[in-house]
């Protein structure tokens, strides 16, 4: 479709695969589908959840948003439900949400799920997108955990000032916006001004990752992983370098799924996961950054 190699894309991006629903495939199905293995595996009932947020930049509904139809469809009829616009950032926003209604006490469990269509918000004409991003999900369920184990810290962040280097329009198109997108054949499609977006994120995400384990007062000498949203693995690399961390501590999986925005994290922690790749007590990082311009990091102790 577009002019461009495979050589191209895995020196620039590190992407070699990735997984594309089809057109008939709504984003929601992958959020329910996700929700349903995380309940499962959480050991709690589906009537036992009292909240469920959905991270998304690719609803196929502005409403019913899609935490409620993932609400509907798992069968957590006692739950609250609202979506979060936060981009790749998404599920750690998503998870400080969690960690605050579940420290309050207000709620006792809560369902978060990032679940994206990149594809159906890329234009396949432009190539400065269309070879990065793939589709996906990923849950968790958050509650409470023994003391000292769990989300230790957070840490978000934004800089609207600079959100016109990411977008994707919706029910407003204005003319700088159509005029990005004049060669495109989908005008609703992702634009991306690449290269000042990796400026951003090869500051950001050592930034966010020193921040928050700052906050949880931790060293990267006591970090199993840090497990980055995978947008490029140049961006990786380049914080890996900026941390003075070696690359086998960052957690990858880029090469087989490419950028899946707010999925990103939520997959990987799910691929390590079921490798046993982490074990009880490990501390992690996860850290996402993306449009907005947002970012956010968290600590967790693992203790499942
Ligand atoms: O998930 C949200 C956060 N997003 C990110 O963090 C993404 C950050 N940005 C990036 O990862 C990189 O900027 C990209 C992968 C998007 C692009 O890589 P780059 O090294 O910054 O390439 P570039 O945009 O500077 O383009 C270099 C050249 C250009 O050609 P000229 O002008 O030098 O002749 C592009 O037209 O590469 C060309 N190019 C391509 N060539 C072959 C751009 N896309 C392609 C392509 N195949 N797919």
């Amino acid at each position: 479709m577009v002019d461009t190699s495979d050589e191209w894309i895995i020196q620039r991006t590190g992407i070699s695969e990735r997984r594309i629903t089809d057109r008939n495939t709504p984003t929601y199905s992958l959020a329910v589908e996700a929700a349903r293995q995380a309940i499962k595996d959480s050991g709690i009932e589906p009537g036992q959840i009292d909240l469920v947020l959905v991270a998304t930049s690719t609803p196929d509904f502005l409403t019913p948003s899609t935490s409620c139809i993932v609400q509907k469809e798992t069968g957590a009829e006692n739950a609250a439900a609202f979506d979060i616009m936060a981009a790749c950032s998404g599920f750690i926003y998503g998870l400080t949400i969690a960690k605050q209604f579940v420290e309050t006490g207000y709620y006792k469990h809560v369902l978060l799920v990032s679940s994206e269509g990149m594809s159906k918000a890329v234009d396949w004409t432009d190539r400065k997108t269309c070879v990065l991003f793939g589709d996906g999900a990923g849950a968790v369920v958050v509650g409470k955990v023994e003391e000292g184990f769990g989300i230790l810290s957070t840490y978000l962040g934004a800089d609207g000032a600079n959100g016109h280097h990411i977008t994707i329009p919706c029910l407003y198109m204005p003319e700088e916006e159509l005029e990005k997108r004049k060669n495109y054949e989908n005008k609703i499609a992702v634009y991306q001004d690449g290269h000042d977006v990796f400026k951003f994120a090869v500051k950001i995400m050592p930034y966010a990752t020193e921040k928050v384990m700052e906050k949880a007062d931790i060293t990267l000498d006591d970090v199993k992983y840090i497990i980055p949203h995978q947008a490029n693995s140049r961006i990786i690399e380049s914080a890996a370098k900026r941390l003075g961390v070696a690359l086998e501590k960052v957690y990858t999986i880029i090469r087989k799924y490419g950028n899946m925005s707010s999925a990103s994290i939520p997959v990987a922690m799910d691929d390590a996961y079921r490798k046993k790749r982490i074990n009880r007590g490990d501390n992690l990082v996860l850290v996402g950054f993306g449009g907005g311009l947002t970012w956010g990091s968290a600590l967790l102790r693992w203790s499942k």
